[in-house]
């Protein structure tokens, strides 16, 4: 095991009716509060009425700016940066998915930032200060709500890019199960994949002596696999919505990646796919992660051994790793079908005639400055064409 360092504060107020106490949990913090949210899916809902209500019982003042798009993007940003200058915000509430959340969160270091917020994510300096956020979840998938990080999308540029600070930890989170009811089916399994990819790139290490977080890792995701595929049969299984919620919630934290060597490539090729081709987070980690699977279990396969058995449920013998391997993955895809995820890039909208720059971009390479991506396996531009070659 390796040396650590384990902060991970996260208020979760969680069950039913809990998003109409979000007056008063953040009324010690905020006089006055920017609430942040999407496309209009809360509007939809009913579930902004409801925020409204409860700011307005607490004697809460608001602004609102809506319009996050999935992918979130740096402009609205700058706007929600200048609104809060300009009405003297003191929290944010966020409303909504990862892209509310994280965009709330790069608002919330801006308002403190002389510069262009996106120097930060460029350089992944360290910030001094940030408005506190608050957060009511409306989709778990991307852990935001538990996390320090925030991942922007730099319209111009093309870019995508992730950055983390614990000043970034949401003041509290309210997970209501009852609030995924409405949630399209793809939206249910792209969260899925995502939550289950934030497990994984923890989980797959060359690190040894981890038998805590490898059996909390499993745990997470066993709950996941046995829970996910009653939401596609009734998006409205309360029960099954709790397991899935908090294991969205576990699976980003920081638990589970504690003392171990962390791995995140496919995170990082899937940032790729985004950027370029505007995919859902999600479904491009479906599409890849059983790809790089292929492409590097050779170089840990006891490690890939261990996932068959203990998590996909494998129960052939040990004679043949490989085999139990390649068993273990096809399960995985097998799980990912069952869920309605693309399983080719193909099927993601996306053609061979790109594969190459976005390897040497993910890599840095077509910056000039390589930088091999992953923990396991270390790969360089070539790897990540290769992988992306097999999910073609
Ligand atoms: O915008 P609205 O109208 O609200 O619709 C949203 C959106 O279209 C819809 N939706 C959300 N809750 C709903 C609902 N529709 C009906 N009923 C509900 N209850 O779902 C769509 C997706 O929302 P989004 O917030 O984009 O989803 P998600 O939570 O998957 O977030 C994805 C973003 O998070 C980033 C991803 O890269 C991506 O940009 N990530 C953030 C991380 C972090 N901050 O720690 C880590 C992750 O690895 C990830 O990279
Ligand atoms: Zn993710």
């Amino acid at each position: 095991m390796l040396n650590f360092d384990l902060y991970m504060p996260a208020r979760i107020v969680f069950g039913r009716g809990t998003q109409k106490e979000i007056g008063k949990l953040i009324k010690p913090h905020a006089k006055k509060v920017l609430l942040h949210y999407g496309g209009g899916s809360i509007k939809k809902t009913g579930l902004y009425d409801q925020v409204i209500a409860s700011l307005n019982e607490s004697g809460i003042g608001y602004v609102e700016l809506g319009g996050v798009v999935p992918n979130p993007r740096l402009k609205l940003v700058h706007e929600g940066i200048e609104l809060c200058r300009r009405e003297n915000v003191d929290l944010i509430l966020a409303v909504g998915g990862g892209s509310a959340i994280d965009s709330a969160k790069a608002i919330a270091m801006g308002v403190y930032y002389d510069g262009d917020v996106w120097d930060i994510y460029e350089t992944g300096k360290p910030i001094q200060k940030a408005l506190p956020v608050a957060i009511i979840l409306t989709i778990p998938a991307a852990g935001s709500e538990s996390s320090g990080d925030t991942v922007i999308s730099n319209e111009e540029k093309g870019r995508k890019y992730g950055y983390g600070s614990p000043l970034l930890r949401p003041l509290v989170s309210v997970m209501n199960p009852e609030l995924f009811f409405t949630l399209p089916k793809e939206q249910i399994a792209a969260g899925v994949a995502d939550m289950m990819s934030h497990i994984f790139e923890r989980y797959f290490t060359n690190t040894t002596h981890v038998d805590l977080t490898d059996a909390l890792s499993e745990a997470t995701l066993r709950t996941i696999i046995a829970n996910a595929p009653r939401l596609i049969d009734d998006p409205r299984d309360y029960d099954a919505w709790a397991e899935v919620g908090f294991a969205g919630t576990v699976a980003h934290n920081g638990l589970l990646g504690m003392g171990r060597e962390q791995d995140w490539a496919c995170h990082d090729m899937e940032h790729e796919l985004s950027a370029a081709y505007d995919v859902t987070h999600g479904a491009g980690l479906a599409v890849l992660t059983p790809a790089w699977m292929k492409y590097v279990h050779k170089d840990n396969i006891d490690m890939f051994a261990q996932f068959a058995l203990n998590v996909m449920g494998v129960s052939k013998g040990l004679r043949d790793k490989e085999e139990l391997v390649r068993e273990g993955i096809a399960r995985l895809q097998g799980f990912y079908r069952r869920m309605g995820l693309p399983q080719t890039l193909g099927e993601l909208g996306i053609d061979g005639s790109r594969l190459e720059e976005m390897a040497r971009k993910g890599t840095r390479e077509y910056y000039g400055k390589e930088h091999p991506l992953g923990g396991l396996k270390k790969l360089y531009w070539q790897d990540v064409l290769n992988i992306y070659r097999i999910a073609k």
